[in-house]
C-alpha cells in the first residue's frame, strides 16, 4: 500500500493525512488483546505508591526517564484515592503504556517493523528511518484526559526537524470519545517550545515563541478503526478529555531520521546497550 501523491501533498500542505484502512481491523484486535495480556500481568502496587510523597515522586521520574528502553505504565492523573489507592481497576486507570514497546514485545515488534511502514516512510521521503519510540494510549471512557494543543518536536527534537508521528486508531475516534484535533497547515508556524533536560537531573519548558496556538483553527480527526494519522513533528494537535462510557485505544509510533542530529537534552534518552534501529 502506497501513498498516493496527493496524500503525500496533503501532508505538506496540512502537516498531516489520514490514511483511512490502512490497518486491517483484525490486527487493530491483534494489539488490543496483546496490551490486554499485558495488563493483566502488571502489578500496579509498586508503581501506585510513586504518586504519594515527595521523595517517591523522584522515583516516579526515574520510571518515566527509563520508559525510554522499556515497557511502562502510566497512570491517569485522577485514577487514585488520597490514600495513593486505585480508584477503580488497572485496566480503567492507565492513560498509556510506553516507550519501547516496539522494541521489547514482539507483537508490537512485528507491527512496527512491517513492510507496509517501511514503505510509507519511503513515501514520506525518509532516508534513514529510525523508530524512535512507541505509547499504547488508552483514552479512558469518562476519565481520559486532555492534551493540551502541541507540536511532538517540543519533547522529541532533532536538528533539523525530521520527525513523523504515526497515530494508528484501534478503535473508532469520534469528538464524543476525544479524537485528535490538528491545525491544518499549523506546521509551517514553527517550534514553539522545547521540554528540554536542565542539566539537574529534571525537565524544563524552553519558550521559543511566546504567539498562542489560533485554537479556532483546530478541526478535529474523527477516524474509523483501522486508519493512520501521520503527523508532522511541528503539526499543533490536541485531544480533549474523554466523557463518554467509550475508549479510544490508540497506538502511536514516532520515526526520525538518522541523518539529523538527535538532541542531547531530549528526555527520551536510550540506554547504550539499545540504540535505536530501523525496519
Ligand atoms: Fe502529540
Amino acid at each position: 500500500m502506497r501513498m498516493t501523491s496527493s496524500q503525500i501533498d496533503n501532508y505538506s500542505t496540512n502537516g498531516f493525512v489520514v490514511l483511512e484502512g490502512f490497518v486491517e481491523p483484525s490486527e487493530c484486535d491483534v494489539l488490543r488483546h496483546r496490551i490486554e495480556q499485558m495488563v493483566q500481568e502488571f502489578d500496579p502496587s509498586g508503581v501506585v505508591s510513586i504518586f504519594t510523597t515527595r521523595e517517591q515522586k523522584r522515583v516516579a521520574d526515574d520510571y518515566f526517564f527509563s520508559s525510554s528502553g522499556k515497557i511502562h505504565f502510566f497512570f491517569e492523573e485522577n485514577a487514585f484515592n488520597p490514600d495513593g489507592s486505585l480508584k477503580q481497576s488497572k485496566e480503567k486507570s492507565i492513560n498509556k503504556i510506553g516507550h519501547a514497546l516496539h522494541d521489547l514485545d514482539p507483537v508490537f515488534n512485528r507491527f512496527s517493523r512491517s513492510e507496509k511502514l517501511k514503505q510509507l516512510a519511503d513515501d514520506l521521503g525518509m532516508q534513514n528511518p529510525l523508530l524512535l519510540q512507541s505509547m499504547y494510549i488508552f483514552k479512558q471512557p469518562n476519565i481520559g484526559g486532555e492534551v493540551v494543543c502541541h507540536q511532538d518536536s517540543t519533547f522529541l527534537h532533532t536538528e533539523p526537524i525530521e520527525i513523523v508521528g504515526l497515530w494508528f486508531a484501534l478503535e473508532d475516534a469520534t469528538v464524543e470519545n476525544g479524537c485528535l484535533w490538528a491545525i491544518p497547515g499549523g506546521h509551517k508556524y514553527g517550534l514553539k517550545s522545547r521540554w528540554a533536560r536542565n542539566g539537574s537531573g529534571g525537565m524544563e519548558l524552553k519558550t521559543l515563541d511566546s504567539e498562542p496556538w489560533p485554537e479556532e483553527e483546530l478541526v478535529p480527526l474523527e477516524v474509523k478503526k483501522g486508519s493512520l494519522i501521520l503527523l508532522h513533528g511541528l503539526l499543533p494537535h490536541r485531544s480533549l478529555e474523554n466523557k463518554s462510557s467509550k475508549s479510544r485505544h490508540a497506538y502511536t509510533l514516532h520515526l526520525i531520521s538518522a541523518d539529523a542530529k538527535y538532541s542531547e537534552d531530549n528526555w527520551l534518552q536510550r540506554p547504550a546497550s539499545m540504540p535505536l534501529s530501523g525496519f
